[in-house]
């Protein structure tokens, strides 16, 4: 659709940025805080780890000094779980509390609304030693966390976040470093911790809603649309394929409380299927549990095409972005409408347009977008400048479409794009930045971690002061 004139952003639209706590805290040993998965993780030779990162936790103050100076309505951020309850379990940490408590009043008091994660990637090593998500006892562990989280920040926090891309632990957990890489066959096991998240997120948000708090909650996956590589049927099928095993099978259950048919169907003829207990589905399907909105993240778009079945089909080096493929179901497939980053994954803005929208068709439901953003080998030059044009390409490319897909009749309450400051990278370093403002570090040398506005944060500013009228 072409418009002469385009709608607004909504008044109280969320200007936002994310972070996670693993990629940009540090302080991994301090003040209580016990060992996460990703602490204990694998990390790519040479590049850094999750240890100090951008050391957030001393800095947060100079931080959110920042991100108000930036203009943001709102800040994105997770809770690591094991600074509340180090051993995942039991005992509280109070000093994970303070830390978290003074976070948020430090962006109260600028005006800014925070967006509260409450898992992301971080797991408790304690409860991995015992099974993780294979233990049901896991489930039980998230919703006492959740209380917690509820009591002590319920009456302030309005904007609340379950599981961070639960679809992209489930399909590339080797890759985020959850999985020890080289881990195979163990699909049954990982739909089963599938199976869990469900239950551990339906139970957040039934619990969010009992407790009558006065915000919202919803997921936060990586939803993208899927394009067929060609308009041949069987590429076309492929496609459907994907998009129901890598999108609708996580939000169909988080909305409708309910597995979608098509990827139940991919389950069972691998012998895939979790095991049901009496009493999951009630769970499941209990009318608290359908959230208020859905966030997600998007990054790029995947084309696929149909499966050649004759061992070929799995492709090496996928992550979040880059597909996989998959024997008798599909295979990656080439876009040549379609630029890459340095990274490999696709840019597509328009893509967005149609992501929101799909979502928008499917769930009718208010729409949060929880990151987008472009990773890069930011230089910093003479004068404490970085000139990231491309960055700000990027993301006035995105807001434009997501303006556009506003217009098409999109409920959307905010934009937060990846990352508000510079931070460690799921599994390319520190070197793969996507700040507004830089760190002053490298993979492995802290130098004097000095916070430096980028091009892009005049960029986003005026963006935000003119409510995404000025993308100039
Ligand atoms: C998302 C994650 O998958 O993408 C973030 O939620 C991550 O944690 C972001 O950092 C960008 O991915 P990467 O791999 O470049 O860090």
């Amino acid at each position: 659709m072409h418009y002469k004139k385009l709608k607004e952003f909504r008044s109280d639209f969320l200007w936002g940025a994310s972070t996670s706590a693993y990629q940009v805290e540090g302080a991994w040993n301090e003040d209580g805080k016990g060992l996460s998965v990703m602490d204990m993780g694998h990390h790519p030779e040479g590049l850094a780890d999750f240890k100090v990162t951008s050391d957030h936790y001393h800095h947060y103050k100079e931080d959110i000094a920042l991100l108000h100076e930036l203009g943001l309505k709102a800040y994105r951020f997770s809770i690591a779980w094991t600074r509340i309850f180090p051993e995942g379990t039991g005992k509280v940490n109070e000093k994970g509390l303070e830390f978290y408590r003074n976070l948020i009043d430090e962006i109260l008091k600028y005006g800014m609304e925070p967006i509260v994660t409450q898992y992301h990637f971080d797991l408790p090593y304690a409860l991995h030693l015992k099974g993780g998500w294979s233990n049901r006892a896991t489930i039980d562990a998230y919703a006492e966390y959740v209380k917690v989280l509820y009591d002590n920040f319920g009456d302030r926090v309005k904007y609340w976040l379950t599981i961070n891309e639960q679809n992209m632990m489930i399909l590339h957990g080797a890759a985020l470093g959850i999985v020890a890489p080289g881990t195979e066959n163990i699909e049954k096991e990982i739909y089963q911790q599938n199976h869990h998240m469900l239950l551990a997120q339906a139970k957040a948000i039934t619990l969010y809603h009992e407790m009558k708090l006065p915000g919202k909650i919803g997921p936060a996956p990586n939803i993208t649309t899927i394009y067929p590589e060609t308009c041949n049927p069987d590429d076309v099928i492929a496609a459907m394929n994907w998009t129901s095993i890598r999108n609708w099978l996580y939000l169909d259950m988080c909305v409708f409380g309910r597995y979608n048919s098509i990827a139940w169907s991919y389950l069972e003829k691998r012998g895939w299927t979790p095991a049901i207990e009496e009493g999951d589905m009630a769970i499941l399907g209990h009318s608290l549990a359908k959230p208020d909105f859905i966030a997600f993240n998007y990054y790029s778009t995947a084309t696929v095409a149909a499966s050649r079945n004759d061992g070929s089909d799995k492709a090496a080096g996928a992550d979040q972005q880059i597909v996989s493929g998959e024997e008798g179901v599909y295979r990656q497939g080439e876009n040549p409408n379609l630029k890459l980053t340095s990274f490999g994954w696709t840019v597509d803005p328009q893509g967005f347009r149609s992501t929101l929208r799909e979502i928008n068709d499917r769930y009718n439901l208010p729409l949060l977008v929880t990151e987008n953003g472009l990773g890069e080998y930011d230089k910093l030059e003479e004068g404490d400048i970085v000139n990231d044009d491309y960055r700000i390409n990027y993301l006035r490319e995105h807001i434009e479409q997501a303006r556009l897909a506003v217009t098409d009749g999109v409920d959307l309450l905010g934009y937060c794009p990846w990352s508000a400051i510079d931070l460690v990278s799921t599994h390319q370093g520190f070197g793969k930045r996507y700040g507004f403002i830089y760190v002053n570090r490298e993979e492995n040398d802290l130098k004097d971690m000095r916070r430096i506005k980028k091009k892009s944060f005049g960029w986003y500013n005026k963006v935000i002061g003119s409510n995404g009228t000025d993308l100039e």
